[in-house]
């Protein structure tokens, strides 16, 4: 039986010896997740949360405990930690990203326990991923659930099943206790109908559906032991190889394109239950990304299960970044960390390799064959890898990762993915690219943000190009809080695809716009000359997955754009330029058709990349055409100011059609406007309380008629509760390039209230508490 311990904890901010008796009469009241301290949403000191504290939990046990095994399992806290239990000292452990696990059968009672924590969060340098600066903050405190489990003198621990598609089933577990038990095994379809039952651990299941990543299709296990218990994992059938030759799926090729997941949020740090943990993989699913690395840690079973249940496919990774130790312990606490990881992680279907490498580190023989070693006994279905930034290191792992930061410009996306090992046979992964090679802030310059996402779509392109390289993993899917030696010395390092709050950059849409599920349509500028030099539209990037696009000016067709593969060669959808304003809109009838459509090109091509950019070929043609027509420069300026005026004319109305199989399937206007408000976006209006609190994200936003969002109101809000619910993070916020998002916890059961002021209007959403 498995019992939630994750809520009323006292906690004291510090520890004192006297503590271990009772703590001080004005602790705090929490539940875990629980971050110590939360910051600001940049700019702080990153000691504030390292520091000593104490955790204190009563609790009595719901399950009948006696004759039976307790334990007591945390999810994971930051990072090593004093535990008693009823006055027994426990011992000293350490988490950091995994659980840790206490048989406590002998100190724990029915009723009136007390489980007191006494927890070291202060970066150590003896234990991974420290020892020297790491790019990312580690957050502190009790950050994940907490339980006790209950079990009879003899049960089963570690299940998990491996299925591949010829339906060969491979059950492991261990077995912990003295008793003859004996265990049937049955398979539940998704429908929950029994399709088998069998006594053999290994065991093949006719025609089973195949688990993939557009039909994740799960199975249930049921183990059935004699003694009464039952213990249920899920599921898939799946074969996922990894050749020099690419990665296939069920024996079909897929080119992976994915993205790094970091685990923090704005505030709270690491500090964020399942709902969020959830959250993280659909947003990466709505990007249509195929694969997610949880750089640099085993991450929350919530976003891998949900990662199983959509369809990505995941690699995980050991705590650590560039640096080994040299001491005996630190490199013990790396082998049982691959060990707690496998262990941890087995058991999903989406899990295709284990990354066993520290990120970025040198090549150590002895620490790295061990590691391998510890991965393959524990699972020997499937591959490892390890992720090195420099060519021709050594390759004890299955698979060559390689952060390939090549793309400096256009010109290149990725070298040539033979150069970075000898090993020919080696399959081929890049693990990152971009990060620190274009850093964009959801609030740095418009066009910046379109050449950022560019390069992205450049290194997609090649990683098509190269049949070698099994696919790409982009750094990085949200902004993260770093040290203060990375990132713009506010201890955000702007990486992400989208910002730390998971609202989208411009990079986004070129992953979402690879996809089929849903159209996609997002225009990478916001084509308003007033904000680009010599007053220019510059070249318009339209990241679609339309055939085509259709531009209209104030209602009149400009011209139909389609994807071209002179940029692009491999993509599916590649960004869709945008290189003419005045097409079919420019009809002086003083001029014959062919001039028409030269001067339109002329004076687009102007237009868009600035009068003191315009080619010798369109000065000759409006010299041409001033003679032929005796017209005065004065003319040319009116053409001008009628049909492109970007500065001081009057703004004009831009709507681009997404046709798809000659449908318009997405249409996007961009309009001057004067009209501005603000957009809440609330995906439910209940929060469950389940084995810890909810959170629940309100996206606030301020945008135009059109629903754009205007990218400079960097305006200020202010949200306060009532009732059943408090929000994560201050009261007054700013939004951030004209967005926001609000998480709102639960508090207990009932209705609750956010109100959320700013200068226009004060907006209340009711919610409730189940
Ligand atoms: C890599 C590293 C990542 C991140 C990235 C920035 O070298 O693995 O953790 O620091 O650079 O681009």
């Amino acid at each position: 039986m498995k019992q939630s311990l994750s809520f009323a904890w006292n906690y004291a901010d510090n520890f004192q010896k006297d503590y271990l008796k009772e703590l001080p009469k004005n602790h705090h009241i929490i539940d875990v997740p629980h971050n110590i301290q939360d910051v600001p949403y940049n700019y702080f000191d990153e000691h504030i949360y390292q520091k000593v504290v104490t955790y204190e939990k009563y609790f009595d046990v719901d399950d009948n405990i006696s004759n039976k095994v307790s334990l007591l399992r945390f999810e994971a806290f930051m990072l090593q930690a004093d535990i008693y239990l009823n006055d027994v000292f426990l011992g000293h452990f350490v988490s950091g990203y995994l659980p840790v696990e206490i048989d406590v059968s002998s100190c724990v009672k029915q009723k009136g326990n007390r489980l007191l924590v006494i927890l070291d969060s202060k970066e150590d340098n003896h234990i991974p991923p420290f020892g020297f600066a790491v790019d990312y903050l580690t957050f502190s405190g009790i950050y994940r659930e907490v339980y006790l489990l209950t079990f009879p003198k003899t049960y089963i621990k570690d299940l998990y099943a491996y299925g591949d598609m010829q339906g060969n089933t491979y059950i492991h577990y261990e077995k912990i206790g003295e008793d003859d038990i004996s265990l049937s095994f049955e398979i539940l379809d998704e429908e929950g109908k029994t399709i088998a039952k069998t006594t053999q651990n290994v065991f093949k299941l006719d025609n089973p559906h195949l688990w993939n990543i557009d039909v994740p299709y799960q199975y249930t296990l049921l183990v059935k032991a004699s003694n009464g218990e039952i213990y249920e994992t899920k599921f898939g059938y799946r074969d996922a190889i990894f050749t020099n030759e690419g990665f296939y799926l069920n024996n079909k090729f897929l080119k992976l394109r994915g993205l790094n997941r970091h685990q923090c949020y704005p505030h709270v740090g690491y500090a964020m239950p399942k709902s969020m943990q959830e959250n993280d993989a659909i947003k990466l699913k709505e990007l249509g990304i195929n694969i997610v690395r949880t750089s640099h840690y085993p991450q929350s079973e919530w976003f891998l299960n949900k990662c199983d249940e959509l369809g990505i496919l995941v690699i995980d990774e050991i705590p650590g970044w560039q640096h080994i130790g040299q001491e005996e312990s630190w490199r013990n606490l790396y082998y049982e960390f691959v060990k707690k990881m496998v262990l941890k992680e087995r058991h999903h279907v989406s899990l295709v390799a284990y990354g066993v490498r520290i990120d970025e580190s040198c090549d150590d023989h002895e620490l790295y064959k061990k590691g391998n070693q510890i991965a393959h006994e524990l699972d020997k279905y499937r591959p490892t890898i390890g992720v090195r930034n420099f060519w021709n290191s050594e390759l004890l792992e299955d698979i060559y990762g390689y952060n390939d930061f090549t793309c400096a410009d256009m010109t290149k996306g990725l070298s040539n993915p033979n150069k970075y090992t000898k090993e020919k046979d080696a399959p081929v992964l890049v693990t990152e690219y971009m990060g620190h090679m274009e850093p964009v802030k959801v609030t740095s310059d418009l066009d910046k943000r379109k050449l950022v996402a560019l390069r992205h779509a450049k290194v997609l392109d090649d990683a098509l190009k190269y049949d070698r390289t099994c696919g790409s993993i982009g750094w990085c899917f949200v902004d993260y809080y770093t040290h203060v030696d990375f990132g713009s010395g506010d201890h955000i390092c702007p990486h992400g695809v989208s910002d730390m709050y998971r609202n989208k950059k411009y990079s986004a849409a070129i992953y979402e716009s690879q996809q089929d599920d849903h159209p996609v349509l997002e225009v990478l500028t916001n084509m308003r000359p007033g904000d680009f030099k010599e007053s220019t539209y510059q070249d318009i990037y339209v990241a679609t997955n339309m055939d085509r696009v259709d531009l209209y000016k104030n209602d009149e067709l400009v011209a139909s754009f389609y994807p071209k593969n002179d940029q692009f060669k491999y993509l599916k959808h590649p960004p869709i330029l945008i290189n003419d304003v005045l097409g079919a809109t420019f009809n002086d009838e003083r001029f014959t058709k062919k001039e028409r459509k030269l001067i339109a090109e002329a004076f687009s091509y102007a237009g868009i990349h600035g009068f003191s950019h315009i080619k010798l070929k369109h000065k000759l043609l409006l010299a041409k055409i001033l003679m032929k027509y005796h017209l005065k420069w004065n003319d040319v300026v009116d053409i001008w100011n009628t049909h492109i005026a970007t500065w001081g004319g009057y703004a004009k109305t831009f709507t681009f059609k997404g046709i798809k199989e000659n449908k318009e399937v997405i249409v996007k206007r961009i309009a001057p406007s004067l009209e501005f408000h603000y957009e809440y976006l609330c995906p439910r209006n209940e929060l469950i309380v389940s084995d810890t609190y909810d959170v629940l994200p309100i996206v606030v936003r301020f945008v135009d008629p059109d629903g754009t969002v205007m990218p400079y109101a960097n305006r200020a809000i202010k949200v306060t509760t009532e009732g059943n619910v408090s929000i994560l993070g201050p009261e007054l916020q700013t939004l951030l390039g004209g967005q926001i998002t609000i998480y709102v916890r639960s508090l207990n059961k009932g209705n609750g209230k956010v109100i959320i002021s700013n200068e226009m209007e004060t907006k209340e959403i009711e919610l409730v508490v189940r």
